[in-house]
């Protein structure tokens, strides 16, 4: 189908902007029901491992190999043990004997690199410690379903420099917005992905002052304050308040464009990081967004595998 076919993903700069593109033509072609009753993956097999909880990620993995007519298994960390009932090099070197690709949410991305390496088949990113990617690609079809040209489109981060905001840093290359970064002291992004980011023509700013980073923004986009896997540091970071003001309620989205939108990847932790009333608001699209890990996720695996 692409050029993307047998290739990993394990981050958004694993696709060139013209792969990126594709991808994301494909997930809106997919959403307007172009591929009803194609069966692309025909016979194809998903494993995805989870070592990590998900309602999202696991219910849309397995629908988009269902609707693309193959099918997905689940394994959980219980069962497996990556690297502690058997090294994950001899989990991927099983794995590639009996499936298609392997889907994975790890705690260190190291264990994806270890999954990629040692095994023949796309291994997808499923959300690590450091990145979150195929989230973006549905973030950036919901944000074109209201904005179709993202270039110097001002999408506003603000919050936790985890994860997901590193996963932004690394699709500015791709969709060309201009991206502003907001999080307190000592929760800044990835030093690393950020230079990397900058070298290859991104437009990124980081601040601590999260009402500038949201004043006059198209797109407003937010996460937890405390991620998987980070729960014991919960009680402190949210003792010292580090992150008062970063609170995405309705009087911030007073301060967006009056176009403009509110993101959020979900699941929200209602009374820190947003309330409920920002989730329901008319600017908020973060539903549609998650609908779209579904046709996003379909596209993606339409390119590696179709
Ligand atoms: N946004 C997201 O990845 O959700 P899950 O953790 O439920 O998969
Ligand atoms: N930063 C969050 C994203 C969840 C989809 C986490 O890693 O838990």
């Amino acid at each position: 189908v692409s050029s993307l076919k047998g290739r990993d993903f394990l981050s958004n700069l694993d696709l060139s902007p013209a792969e990126y593109r594709a991808v994301l033509d494909t997930a809106h072609a997919m959403k307007r029901g172009e591929f009803k009753g194609q069966r692309p993956l025909e016979g194809q097999t998903l494993a995805m491992i989870f070592e990590k909880p998900s309602l999202r990620t696991r219910t849309t993995f397995e629908v988009a190999m269902n609707h693309l007519g193959g099918h997905a298994v689940n394994l959980t960390n219980a069962e497996i043990g990556l690297g502690t009932r058997e090294p994950v090099r001899d989990i991927a070197m099983n794995l590639e004997r009996w499936v298609d690709a392997i889907m994975a949410r790890v705690y260190l991305h190291s264990t994806l690199e270890d999954l990629a390496q040692y095994s023949s088949k796309p291994v997808i990113n499923g959300l690590s410690d450091l990145l979150h990617p195929v989230q973006l690609l549905a973030d950036y079809q919901t944000i074109e379903e209201t904005f179709p040209d993202t270039r110097g489109l001002r999408v506003a981060y603000i919050g936790d420099g985890n994860n997901m905001a590193n996963a932004h840093i690394q699709t500015a290359v791709l969709s060309g917005a201009k991206l502003t970064i907001a999080t307190p002291r000592g929760y800044e992004p990835n030093a690393l992905i950020l230079m990397e980011a900058l070298k290859l023509g991104a437009d990124v700013t980081l601040t601590h002052d999260p009402k500038a980073a949201a004043e006059g923004a198209q797109v407003l986009y937010t996460d937890v304050w405390v991620s998987m896997g980070q729960e014991q540091e919960a009680s402190q970071r949210r003792k010292i308040k580090d992150f008062a003001g970063f609170q995405v309620n309705p009087a911030m989205l007073d301060l967006i464009d009056e176009d403009g939108i509110f993101l959020h990847c979900l699941p929200a932790h209602y009374g820190e990081e947003v309330v409920e009333e920002a989730t329901l608001h008319p600017k908020s699209r973060v539903f549609d967004q998650a609908e779209n890990r579904l046709h996003a996720q379909k596209a993606l695996l339409y390119h590696l595998l179709g």
